[in-house]
């Protein structure tokens, strides 16, 4: 009989393809609430990656878990292309009063944030019959072939890989790196500028005719944690409207409370033609979706829809539960007070005067935040300092946070820190993971 390998083992790990990065090589054991467990023999760890802005209301949530463990004795595989299920007509009966407006009543469920990415082009491209789209220059949608060549955050997704799929044009998201101007640039500029780029792209690569969206993520992720203006947005519907082209919003990992409001849209009260989720939405279980009018989402023909797993009946009964732990848990209060705490510590520790040569901006909305740091040789001003081959110093804090029992993630090109922690994280619990950030950023900038 052969003997199956578990926890510390090295045996399978070795097997595991070398594509997939990894901020430890220890194995997680367990997760609950804000902690996860390795086997290093440390132990416990403060997770402020929540699985990169999945688990909201953090790992393994009594009632999630029950949902989905009950779901598992009811019925598991539900296809979707067989007949309706309970679960998913539940999910969507719970998500239509948090949908940002009426307007968004019509559903169709898929496994990850990718492939609810390729469920927006096709539906997009069937409505309009038209073929190109329009995304943002730093934007982050997938590692399928549609979304990553609508990714334009970093070359790592697509490199070698050409093809990708045609049809896309690119301009810049309103970040004042992707624009090349200062850091100290108006919002109201940026967007200005942003979107004066953009109707350049319509009259000199896309033209109206041709395109069927343009596809945004409103607070931008693996880009660099930066929230899009929302006078930006208006334009972006504004030139949508007048060129009739569909608006699509990625809020794959910027929806579910992370910002403080169901869907971040709402800070500009845009409402896009298809909204992307994911992640958050069922709390760790593989779930994804796109919500559009049914206007839009009728022009598809029967049967042009589905997959095999296309909204599984446990990912949906851990949906519906996680939707009620959000009301139930008061959970966007949460997420406002912590935020505010958190800000202020961010503040205080740029006031530092050994710290605040290094950092550039703290910025973001809600749960959702980024520090961005310079290199010692970059200078504040330069926005085309270049972004590689600089000592990286936000690899560096995210590395001694771990030693010190605390996961944060890096974001970009840039030397951003993600702030990304559980949406109902306790005040002492944000207190530790930012005494541990604080003590990690003074030794790493001392040492630089
Ligand atoms: C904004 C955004 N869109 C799409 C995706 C892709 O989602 P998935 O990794 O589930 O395919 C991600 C993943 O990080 C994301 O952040």
């Amino acid at each position: 009989m052969s003997t199956i390998a578990t926890g510390g083992s090295d045996f399978g790990r070795k097997h595991v393809a070398r594509g997939i990065g990894r901020l430890t090589d220890h194995v997680i054991q367990s997760g609950k609430g804000s902690y996860i467990t390795l086997n290093d023999g440390r132990g416990e760890y403060l997770d402020f990656t929540s699985g990169i802005g999945v688990t909201g209301l953090g790992h393994c949530h009594p009632k999630v878990s029950q949902a989905a463990a009950d779901q598992c004795f009811t019925l598991v595989h539900g296809q979707v292309s067989i007949a309706f299920h309970k679960p998913y007509l539940n999910l969507i009966e719970r998500l239509l009063p948090v949908m940002p407006h009426p307007s968004l009543d019509s559903f169709f469920f898929w496994n990850s944030g990718s492939e609810a990415i390729e469920a927006a082009i096709k539906l997009v491209r069937t409505k309009t019959g038209r073929p190109n789209i329009i995304t943002m220059q730093g934007g982050y949608h997938g590692r399928t072939f549609g979304a990553m060549a609508l990714t334009r955050s970093k070359t790592v997704y697509s490199q070698g890989v050409a093809p990708l799929m045609p049809g896309v044009f690119t301009t810049p998201f309103p970040y004042w790196h992707q624009m090349g101007v200062s850091p100290t640039t108006s919002e109201e500029e940026i967007s200005r500028q942003a979107l004066y780029q953009l109707e350049l792209v319509l009259l000199q690569q896309s033209a109206p005719a041709d395109t069927a969206a343009i596809l945004i993520e409103p607070v931008l992720g693996e880009g660099g944690y930066v929230p899009a203006p929302p006078a930006f947005l208006r334009g972006l519907r504004e030139i949508a409207d007048k060129n009739k082209l569909l608006l699509i919003f990625d809020e794959v990992q910027c929806g579910f409370g992370r910002t403080g409001k169901y869907f971040a849209s709402e800070y500009s009260g845009v409402v896009p033609d298809v909204l992307v989720i994911a992640k958050g939405l069922a709390n760790g279980f593989p779930l994804s979706g796109i919500v559009s009018r049914k206007e839009i989402t009728d022009s598809q023909s029967s049967g042009s829809m589905g997959g095999t797993y296309a909204g599984n009946a446990v990912a949906c009964a851990a949906a519906t539960a996680s939707a009620e732990v959000m009301q139930e848990e008061k959970v966007l209060h949460n997420v406002s007070v912590r935020s505010a705490e958190l800000f202020a510590a961010l503040d205080e520790l740029r006031k530092e005067p050994e710290v605040s040569p290094h950092i550039l901006d703290v910025r973001g909305v809600g749960l959702m935040v980024g520090v961005e740091f310079s290199s010692p040789s970059q200078s504040t001003n330069d926005p085309f300092a270049a972004p590689n081959g600089l000592p990286n110093l936000a690899a560096r804090i995210s590395k001694r946070c771990q030693e010190k029992g605390l996961f944060i993630l890096t974001t970009s090109l840039y030397q951003v820190i993600r702030f990304v922690p559980p949406l109902n994280i306790t005040q002492a619990d944000m207190a530790k993971g930012l005494s541990i950030f604080r003590e990690a950023v003074r030794e790493v900038v001392r040492e630089s």
